[in-house]
């Protein structure tokens, strides 16, 4: 009897293998980091042979962690950073250039030019995205325009496009020789190649980027079975029966399964994600609509997201580019050196900023500096940045679903930082909720790998296993809280229209 469900969370910095138990506890995990690639101002590449490489590694180590085999395996689930795009040959397997990750800017000329006189929004209403760098089609077309040979591979049928999910599924189930080349309905969602409604590729959307329709996968459902590990690969035999991108995952694992219930997950971005249910709901106010979940034959789910490009990666820059802490935990110690922000806002708009502005020409800015601001302000408003953003996103919810959220359900990294979860929920005015078991995303995706095979009898099991860890009440007095928001709104409108 197969005892674990193992979860593969290919994230924007790092890949991690999960087991999970019945209970959704987690029994053992690996984890890797890959090179972040930066070869010009706004651009940001992966290697795609390095997060193949790294996957088979943190397997294997999580396997040998946990000291059970593929054996004791009921299934595997891949969640992974959506839109990050990879082109690669399938007679050869090798990509035909770095993968481009989600956060890369260069796709900007594509966009307005696809946008012409009808503006960001002309697909909106087919594939709930405005024209924006953030989404794979401009990038596929990017390497189809600047690859050499690589169009003409493309026409010939050669060349494969996918996300990291389909990228290591392609991969896990045979690569050359005869990988299963599928995706699921929640990565199709952040192409802009898919209609929302059908579930289906669209192919005049395909034909304005000049994408040949041979290139993308099929498009399933987020929990099936969708091919065995190979037999000479890592995982021989075990079924691979779930794919939801990282987000969506994590609302699943957070267990957001009625209409209104909402996640805020703080990774590199920001991303919060309400249930829609059957409904596919426009935005009116900058927030994405997008598909949550799919389960086998049942109807899709959708949601409505707010994306931040930036929030625990500023705290990274930090680290790496300015070198004011050594480590990213180390954040919280510096910034509670100080009471306040000191006046400083921080605006980490590194890749223009996404919802709910969409402002392609926005560039980081900090304002508010006088000689009394410190390294310990400028940490405080690095963090506050994160919360500040969320609270926009959060305002273009209500404002959307006509409905007030209560709370906020949390996870992802930046959620041990007590000093940011305060801060949030003092800037939002409702509580904020921590579950115990925080790997919501890999969970999430283990899930709906369990659900598919019956090792999990479906989402009633991941309700009951949900179970809440701590919760912080909002303390600040309104006033002040209206005081500090406006003059956030104000340092935002400092960031736009910086670019050339
Ligand atoms: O849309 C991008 C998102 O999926 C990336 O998530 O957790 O890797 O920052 P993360």
């Amino acid at each position: 009897m197969a005892d674990y469900v193992l979860a593969i969370d290919q994230g924007t910095t790092s890949t991690r293998a999960i087991i999970f138990n019945h209970a959704g506890e987690i029994v053992d995990s690996g984890q890797l980091e890959h090179e972040q690639i930066f070869p010009k101002a706004g651009w940001v590449e992966h290697d795609p042979m390095e997060i193949w490489r790294n996957t088979r590694e943190v397997v294997g180590l999580a396997l040998t962690r946990a000291n059970i085999t593929s054996t004791d395996l009921a299934a595997v689930g891949i969640t992974n950073q959506r839109e990050t795009t990879v082109v690669w040959d399938k007679n050869t397997g090798e990509p035909v250039y770095n993968a481009i990750v989600w956060q890369d800017t260069r796709t900007q000329k594509i966009a307005d030019e696809l946008a012409g006189d009808e503006g960001a929004e002309k697909y909106k209403a087919i594939c709930g995205l405005p024209l924006a760098t953030y989404f794979s089609g401009p990038k596929v077309k990017w390497i189809l325009d600047n690859v050499e040979g690589a169009r003409a591979k493309a026409e010939a049928g050669d060349l494969l496009f996918g996300n990291t999910d389909c990228w290591l599924l392609w991969n896990m189930t045979g690569g050359v020789e005869g990988g299963v080349h599928v995706t699921d309905v929640t990565n199709a969602s952040r192409t802009m190649l898919m209609n929302l409604d059908s579930l289906s590729w669209n192919a005049d959307i395909a034909a304005d980027m000049g994408i040949p329709l041979s290139m993308l996968p099929e498009i399933k459902s987020s929990s099936e079975v969708y091919g065995d590990g190979r037999p000479k690969g890592m995982l021989p035999g075990v079924p691979i029966a779930g794919i939801l991108g990282d987000q969506q995952a994590a609302t699943f694992g957070q267990a957001c399964f009625e209409v209104g219930m909402a996640k805020n997950t703080y990774g590199t971005g920001n991303f919060m994600l309400i249930n829609t249910g059957e409904e596919i709901v426009p935005s009116e106010n900058g927030l994405l609509t997008t598909v949550a979940y799919k389960i086998g034959d049942r109807k899709p789910i959708y949601a409505l997201e707010g994306s931040i490009a930036v929030t625990g990666s500023l705290i990274q820059w930090l680290r790496d580019n300015l070198g004011l802490i050594s480590s990213a935990p180390e954040v919280e110690d510096l910034a509670k050196t100080v009471e306040d922000n000191g006046g400083a806002y921080f605006v980490p708009a590194f890749s223009g900023l996404f919802a709910p502005y969409w402002r392609g020409d926005a560039r980081g800015v900090l304002v508010g500096l006088t000689r009394f601001v410190n390294k310990g302000h400028i940490a405080r408003a690095a963090l506050e940045a994160t919360a500040f953003q969320t609270r926009e996103v959060l305002d273009a919810m209500n404002a959307d679903s006509g409905v007030d959220l209560t709370e906020l359900k949390v996870d992802g990294g930046m959620i041990a930082n007590e000093t940011l979860m305060q801060f949030q929920a003092d800037i939002l005015g409702v509580p904020v909720v921590r579950p115990k078991i925080a790997e919501t995303t890999a969970l999430g995706a283990a899930y709906a790998a369990g659900i598919a095979v019956g090792f999990w009898s479906g989402e009633q099991d991941v309700i009951d296993n949900w179970a809440e860890d701590k919760r912080w009440e909002p303390a600040m007095d309104a006033d002040e809280r209206e005081r500090t928001y406006r003059l956030w709104k104000k340092a935002v409108t400092k960031s736009f229209d910086w670019v050339d």
